[in-house]
């Protein structure tokens, strides 16, 4: 598989085959993770690795602790709910297009709460991944584990896996820190899930929309290296 067919192959996948995966193909992917770059070499990343029996322990505890406690939704870490255009309405559609697949009308709280509860099982994956970051180290940290997080997902990608990324894990992290003995000194910054995409799910056959490269990025120059280019030629 070319690098471009994995970037392009790789999606979000929330429903997984109960198929486990492998410690050694575990490890390799973190090998593979491991070898982004990060600024000055500091290689933030840490990760708890669950399946299992340890596995199951988190998932039980962290959603017995959102039964109990709805509304204690707050990440650790700072953060903004500002939600404005045009991420908004980009999160929205995502929303509405997910939410239609699985076949949930707006409105019915119940059946939202209960799919949203889907992420602390790891949609059904049989590995789950914890990312911490020490307290200590500022945005550009973060910035490299996301390289790390894009590494181990487009790996995972060419070897058949199937992943999610998961905010989601910011929340509830009262309950998951103890579970999984992480100190005091780190920030639980994300989840992912890892595993073998159930083809028949529903959910799964969502694709997810992006916006034109002018939309985003702003050129500078290159009307005069082209025209150069053209002199020159
Ligand atoms: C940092 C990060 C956090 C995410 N958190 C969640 C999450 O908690 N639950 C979820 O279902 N998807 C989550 N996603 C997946 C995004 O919704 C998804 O990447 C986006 O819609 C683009 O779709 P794609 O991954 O299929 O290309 C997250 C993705 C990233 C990068």
């Amino acid at each position: 598989m070319q690098l471009q067919d994995a970037i392009k192959e790789r999606k979000s996948i929330r429903a997984f085959k109960p198929d486990p995966v492998p410690f050694e193909t575990v490890k390799e992917l973190l090998e593979l993770a491991a070898l982004a770059p990060s600024g000055t070499n500091v290689q933030p990343w840490k990760v708890h690795v669950v399946t299992g029996a340890a596995r199951e322990r988190l998932v039980e505890g962290v959603l017995a602790y959102r039964e109990e406690n709805p509304g204690d939704t707050a990440q650790e870490f700072e953060h903004s709910n500002k939600r404005v255009e045009p991420y908004l309405g980009r999160m929205r559609k995502l929303g509405k297009d997910m939410y239609g697949l699985i076949g949930i009308p707006k409105g019915d709280k119940e059946r939202a709460w209960e799919q949203w509860g889907r992420n602390y099982k790891f949609f059904d994956a049989p590995v789950g991944l914890i990312f911490t970051i020490d307290k200590e180290l500022d945005a550009r940290s973060w910035l490299d584990i996301g390289m790390f997080m894009q590494n181990l997902m487009l790996a995972a990608t060419e070897k058949g896996l199937a992943t999610c990324a998961q905010g989601a894990w910011n929340m509830f992290w009262k309950a998951t820190r103890p579970l999984l003995g992480i100190p005091e000194s780190e920030y639980i910054i994300c989840g992912l899930s890892l595993g073998y995409a159930d083809p028949d799910a529903p959910v799964n056959a969502l694709i997810s929309e992006r916006e034109p490269v002018e939309a985003f990025a702003t050129f500078h120059g290159f009307e005069d290296a082209e025209s150069s280019a053209a002199k020159a030629g």
